[in-house]
């Protein structure tokens, strides 16, 4: 069996349809007031559950990436705490979540179905997996279960409130079952990062550089953040439980307001070339 595996080969049927994280982030779409409208979880809001579909149908893929990632992490890299080693009890944790993103798919798969969404419907970006290649186990770490399943950690908090607020049990336990598990992914990344870096004050610096790349990427130009507009907010509780320090909590704040300020001067650079018409 191939130690990192190219992202191309990943297993997928006929149902998937690939894109890339590009196509996503730089949709023009995503620039008219309906897209954001969209992803506004409110009760008022009768595109949120079209948004939500989307949404869960993107979570949906991701678990999958997550389990692929976890079970490569078991394979990719010899047994040992040298710096392209990764530790016999790392590999546990890692086989452990394997375990969890399993039934975090066969959850979401049913979820899917219950909120009327075929499989396929919405396109599949390969992110989380491209994050999960890289060859320092502690970049995946940082970049896989600190920045990506963090921003799962707030994607379950939110929609769980909107599972809450329209009655759907379904949606509700679904979330907060998830949720639980994700808590425990961040915190073994959290706690892998401090141990494997203890004394290695580089390579400390250069996976959190990664974590914080990873972090602006998915912030989606303000999809997270702490404005109204932004439809997903920051879970601070559940970040501190996961071992964000405070410190750590106010710099995602900050990215995701970078993300947010860099997408709106796209937009109305977009707007100012395309005319009037462009933001209708
Ligand atoms: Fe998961
Ligand atoms: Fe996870």
């Amino acid at each position: 069996m191939k130690q990192i595996l190219p992202v191309e080969e990943l297993a997928r049927d006929e149902r998937f349809e690939r894109i890339k994280i590009e196509e996503l982030v730089f949709d023009p779409r995503n620039a008219r007031p309906a897209a954001a409208r969209r992803t506004g979880f409110r009760t008022d809001n009768p595109e949120a559950p079209d948004g939500a579909r989307a949404l869960m149908h993107g979570i949906l893929v991701g678990e999958i990436q997550a389990l692929e990632v976890a079970g490569r992490t078991c394979w990719d890299f010899p047994t040992g705490d040298g710096p392209d080693e990764a530790p016999f009890a790392l590999k546990l944790d890692m086989a452990r979540q394997a375990w969890d993103e399993a039934r975090h798919v066969e959850i979401s798969v049913k979820l899917t179905e219950h909120m009327g969404t075929d499989l396929g419907e919405f396109a599949e970006q390969t992110m989380l997996y491209e994050a999960g290649c890289n060859t320092d186990p502690v970049l995946r770490l940082t970049g896989v279960n600190r920045a990506l399943e963090g921003l799962a950690i707030d994607v379950f908090n939110t929609m769980r409130d909107y599972g809450d607020a329209t009655e759907d049990p379904v949606l509700y336990f679904c979330e907060d079952w998830m949720l639980a598990d994700e808590v425990t992914h961040v915190k073994m990344g959290s706690d892998w990062l401090r141990r494997i870096t203890a004394n290695d004050p580089e390579r400390q610096k250069a996976a959190l550089e990664f974590q914080r790349a990873v972090d602006k990427l998915f912030s989606f130009g303000g999809f997270r953040g702490e404005t109204d507009d932004s439809p997903v907010h920051l879970a601070r509780r559940f970040r501190q439980l996961a071992g964000f320090s405070e410190e750590e909590i106010v710099d995602l704040v900050e990215v995701s307001a970078e993300a947010y300020a860099e997408a709106l001067a796209r937009q109305n650079a977009n707007a100012a070339v395309a005319g009037p018409t462009a933001a209708s």
